[in-house]
């Protein structure tokens, strides 16, 4: 692949006089981590975090386009916006809005058309452009320069070899942190806008990718989540020049001294190959968690969504799964009422859930999403009837969950502090599979592992007592 020169190179950025960013984000990690990009990107040229808009001299909406009203929510909040950049201009001061993530790829063009006081629209690869943009903007403002940047290329250079690696945990204080590793969806399910919001699929070197975990893990990262549209359809370019597949990959960050926990999200079934499995059980970096979503236990189903496997291959990939570590629990997430789906339909979904058990499921009533096969197919569920199997799902995912945390009561497992809990002498932290935990423990243990016994469950977390410090090595 070609790489093209940025268009201002970040170590020459003009230099920098204070000013302040507010980041507000929607969506799924993916965003989270982006967002976080962004403020790096845009620190040498000045601008420093700012908890609220109406501070800020430039604000940056990173938006979700996977669900109703993305478009709504969107405007809503640009109304909000546009006053505050109104009282802002009667003060003399200047804020840049910028439209960032899928909604802006999807429509940005509508954006700029009903919101002209917007600055900046740009698309989720084109964030190493940014800044770039804000000096075109600042241009504009001054009345030098049109109006309104808007870029929603899928540029030929990869946004993350220019963005700054990130250093620290996304959030401050924190000890787990997100790195995006691949992009993009080639799989075009039926429902689904992310391959027309993040484009083609693509593998972030794997070297790269490996110098970002141990920046992070000089920053106190304990505990890092790759992540990706089709994180196990990675395919990144090995610092020997061969492929390398997300088993290996892993592998190698699993041998970084102190990053003591490795997760991966959000994987497909159809990538879920043997070396990854057997990961699962050689690595015990590799937390004992997999987020693996169905979407329906149907196989008539599974076949109109084009999710590229039945029924019968994810129940028997789970039993390997389940075969390569035993003590591995699972996550999912469920689609209602996609176009088709009967009364019978339904219940194989809830059939599934019921082989599979989870530990905890994200569950959806379908949504068209315009320019989507499914969105214009016949049999559209009423809502009425969506709502009614939602509820139906999330009751029987509830109970399921319940007794998965009641079934840890008891058990024996390694804790990553956090933070500080509630009650004094209290830390909160994770467990494995991601549960809150919370135990007696000193300040101390703040960023590290420790192995606890889990006493009791309370609504949504466990309390624990403290066996002993599991030193970082
Ligand atoms: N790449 C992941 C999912 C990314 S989107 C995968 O293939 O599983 C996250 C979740 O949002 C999906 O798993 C799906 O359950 C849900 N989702 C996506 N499009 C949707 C739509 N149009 N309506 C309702 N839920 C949707
Ligand atoms: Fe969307 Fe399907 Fe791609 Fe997941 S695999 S991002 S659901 S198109
Ligand atoms: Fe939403 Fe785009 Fe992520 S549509 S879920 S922000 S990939």
């Amino acid at each position: 692949m070609h790489r093209l020169t940025p268009h201002v190179p970040i170590a020459t950025a003009p230099p920098a006089t204070p000013k302040r960013l507010h980041v507000i984000t929607w969506g799924c990690q993916m965003n989270v981590y982006d967002s976080a990009r962004m403020t790096d990107v845009l620190r040498p040229l000045g601008y420093a975090p700012a908890t609220d808009a109406a501070s800020a001299d430039m604000v940056i909406l990173n938006t979700c386009h996977i669900r109703d009203r993305a478009t709504e929510k969107l405007f809503s909040e640009l109304g909000r916006l546009r006053r505050i950049k109104d009282a802002r201009a009667a003060e003399g001061a200047t804020t840049i809005i910028a439209v960032a993530g899928c909604v802006a790829q999807a429509e940005g063009r509508e954006i700029l058309a009903r919101a002209p006081f917007v600055d900046i629209v740009l698309g989720p690869q084109t964030y190493h452009r940014l800044p770039e943009m804000v000096a075109r903007a600042a241009r504009a403002a001054k009345g030098e320069g049109n109006v309104g940047v808007i870029d929603t290329d899928f540029p030929v250079e990869q946004k993350f070899d220019f963005l700054p690696a990130a250093t620290g945990p996304q959030l401050p204080g924190g000890v787990a942190a997100f790195l995006t590793v691949q992009e993009g969806c080639d799989k075009f399910c039926s429902f689904c806008v992310v391959p027309y919001t993040r484009g083609a699929e693509a593998s972030r070197p794997a070297a790269s990718v490996l110098d970002e975990a141990r920046r992070l893990v000089e920053g106190g990262v304990r505990e890092i989540t790759l992540l990706g549209q089709n994180v196990n359809a990675y395919h990144g370019v090995g610092p020997d020049g061969s492929t390398w597949s997300l088993a290996r990959l892993l592998t190698a960050l699993a041998a970084i001294p102190c990053l003591r926990r490795l997760r991966y999200t959000t994987s497909h079934p159809r990538d879920m190959g043997p070396d990854l499995i057997a990961a699962h059980g050689d690595l015990p970096a590799l937390m004992p968690f997999l987020h693996l979503p169905v979407q329906s236990g149907s196989d008539r189903m599974l076949a109109a969504m084009n999710r590229g496997h039945d029924r019968a291959e994810y129940l028997a990939l789970v039993a390997r799964l389940r075969a390569a570590r035993p003590d591995l629990a699972l996550s999912s997430d469920f689609i209602v009422g996609h176009p088709g789906e009967s009364e019978a339909d339904f219940e194989e979904t809830l059939s599934l859930i019921r082989e599979v058990r989870f530990a905890q499921a994200f569950s959806f009533k379908y949504s068209a999403r315009p320019g989507t096969p499914a969105a214009g197919a016949e049999g559209q569920v009423p809502e009425a009837v969506k709502d009614a199997r939602l509820a139906r799902l999330q009751a029987l995912i509830r109970a399921q969950q319940d007794e998965f945390n009641a079934a840890s009561v008891g058990a024996v497992m390694p804790v990553l502090f956090t933070g500080r809990g509630r009650k004094p002498g209290q830390l909160s932290g994770r467990s494995p599979y991601l549960q809150a935990v919370h135990a007696i423990a000193p300040d101390g243990l703040i960023g590290s592992e420790a192995t606890v016994t889990i006493e009791a469950m309370l609504t949504n977390s466990l309390t624990a007592t403290l066996l002993r410090e599991r030193a970082c090595a």
